[in-house]
């Protein structure tokens, strides 16, 4: 990656393409309708004979004031009074249907609420989503508890009350601090307020700050996002993510206020990586998977190092739990060898409550030809590293010949680009391969071949 520049245009043209993120695989295109609230069920009370095994759980709290005109997310955007109180009570419903099935099974190793913005809750609401959950689960010894946050609606009253009740990791929104760029999007968030946020949860002793922010945005250049992350520096967050902007106006209408030609060209988005790159290593920060970064000491970073990451729908993470719930409008989980996703929208989340049954609208089954494929690409995209001998004990297959077209795959496009080194043992993404490894988990996505060629784009480019 220090080498970003070098990088020819014929090379960025040809990989840069149309991929999936892999925050699952096989991606949730393939997820369908014969997956519903019963299947749901049994698979909960499966799970429940499992009582002794990790256990994590994600809250989607999806409503924002406004709309940042990027946001790729799922989000109501919605100021009116009520609806966010009526949320509360329908998340406190689905928690008893979930936990009922799952029996004894309570301990959670790691506990996330995501969004949309957790902190537009009012502090009661806060409480109240906080004491559904606990009144019917624990936390394992060490667990990890975090939330997302908006620096621009996050009061200090919030943030005392988010410690309080025991969060010890925070994730905040930042994306740029350019005032261009700010007008392009949508999103008014100066530096200073960023910045007393941030001392203040600092003061109030939470264990991780994370800073998300995205490159790709429109009017973005070389020079002002160094800026942005200069100053971003000057805070010295554990963890920052630097996400590549996915542009899918396809799937979110409101994109499209974006204007192309105010985007920044390929080679232009590159050097911004580069840009994020090269000032957060050279400030220390260790590279994790694809677009994370971590102080050296920080757990996640260890974890890098030790070829022991993990990579679910939160993020990335070093607490694994086979097993995960999702509760809220559109989450997703992934229990007993299954994905589940619940409806997108409110109206029909509220009905399916009302009947009584989890609100799960679609989901997947894995077969053992999935399971096999998601390590491999899970291992790849967290460690950069594969162990292929692992793999085969795990499973009980012949590498070389059970990917064998994979294989062939890789050595003609990223083995002879220098991006993926490979022996009969390991497969390792090299240095300035890391940008690519979207690409190289392509090569053992068996569902790709029949994604592309249809009408519709699906997936945001890779670079
Ligand atoms: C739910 S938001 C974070 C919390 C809060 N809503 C906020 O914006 O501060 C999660 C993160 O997703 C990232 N994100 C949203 N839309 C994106 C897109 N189209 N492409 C890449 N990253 C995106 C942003 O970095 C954002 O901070
Ligand atoms: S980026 Fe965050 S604040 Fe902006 S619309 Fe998306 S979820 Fe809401």
């Amino acid at each position: 990656m220090s080498n970003v520049a070098a990088l020819t245009a014929e090379m960025l043209a040809k990989y840069d393409r149309p991929g999936p993120r892999y925050t699952s695989y096989p991606t949730a295109i393939e997820f369908h309708e014969e997956f519903g609230p019963k299947r749901y069920i049994e698979k909960l009370e499966e799970a429940a004979l499992r009582p002794g095994d990790p256990l994590s759980l994600y809250v989607h709290l999806p409503f924002c004031r406004e709309r940042c005109t990027f946001c790729g997310c799922n989000v109501i955007v919605t100021q009116k009074p009520g609806v966010a109180a009526a949320y509360v009570d329908d998340l406190e419903r689905e928690i008893e249907i979930v936990a009922k099935h799952l029996g004894k099974r309570r301990e959670l190793v790691q506990y996330h609420w995501g969004g949309g913005t957790p902190t537009y809750l009012t502090l009661d609401e806060m409480k109240r989503v906080w004491n559904s959950l606990a009144k019917q689960f624990t936390f394992a010894p060490g667990a990890e508890i975090a939330i997302e946050v908006d620096p621009r609606v996050t009061t200090r009253r919030q943030a005392e009350l988010l410690r309080e009740l025991g969060f010890n990791r925070i994730s905040m929104g930042v994306q740029d601090f350019d005032s261009d760029v700010q007008d392009a999007v949508n999103r008014y968030q100066s530096f200073p307020i960023t910045k007393d946020l941030h001392l203040y949860m600092r003061e109030l002793g939470f264990e991780s700050i994370n800073f998300d922010f995205i490159y790709g945005l429109p009017h973005q250049t070389p020079e002002t996002f160094r800026k942005t992350i200069e100053q971003a520096l000057e805070l010295r967050p554990d963890r920052v993510a630097v996400y590549s902007y996915a542009f899918v106006p396809w799937i979110k209408a409101h994109q499209k206020a974006i204007r192309l030609e105010d985007l920044p060209p390929r080679d232009v988005k590159l050097q911004l990586f580069g840009v994020a790159y090269e000032l957060f290593t050279g400030a220390g920060y260790q590279q994790i998977g694809m677009d994370h970064f971590a102080v050296k000491e920080d757990s996640l970073a260890v974890a890098a190092r030790e070829h022991t990451l993990y990579r679910n729908f939160m993020g990335y993470t070093t607490h694994p739990a086979k097993d995960y719930i999702g509760v809220g409008v559109s989450s997703i989980g992934d229990i007993g060898g299954a994905f589940a996703q619940n409806t997108k929208k409110l109206n029909r989340y509220r009905d399916a409550l009302d009947r009584g049954e989890p609100p799960i609208e679609r989901g997947f089954e894995r077969s053992k030809d999935d399971e096999i494929r998601r390590d491999v690409i899970q291992s790849l995209m967290c460690n950069f590293h594969l162990d292929i001998p692992a793999i085969e004990r795990a499973y009980g297959i012949d590498f070389a010949t059970y990917f064998a077209d994979s294989l062939r795959e890789l050595d003609e496009g990223l083995v002879g680009h220098g991006f993926v080194t490979r022996t009969p043992h390991a497969i390792e993404v090299t240095e300035p391969g890391r940008l690519f490894v979207r690409n190289a988990c392509m090569a053992f996505d068996a569902y790709l071949k029949n994604q592309e060629g249809g009408e519709k784009p699906v997936f945001s480019r890779t670079v």
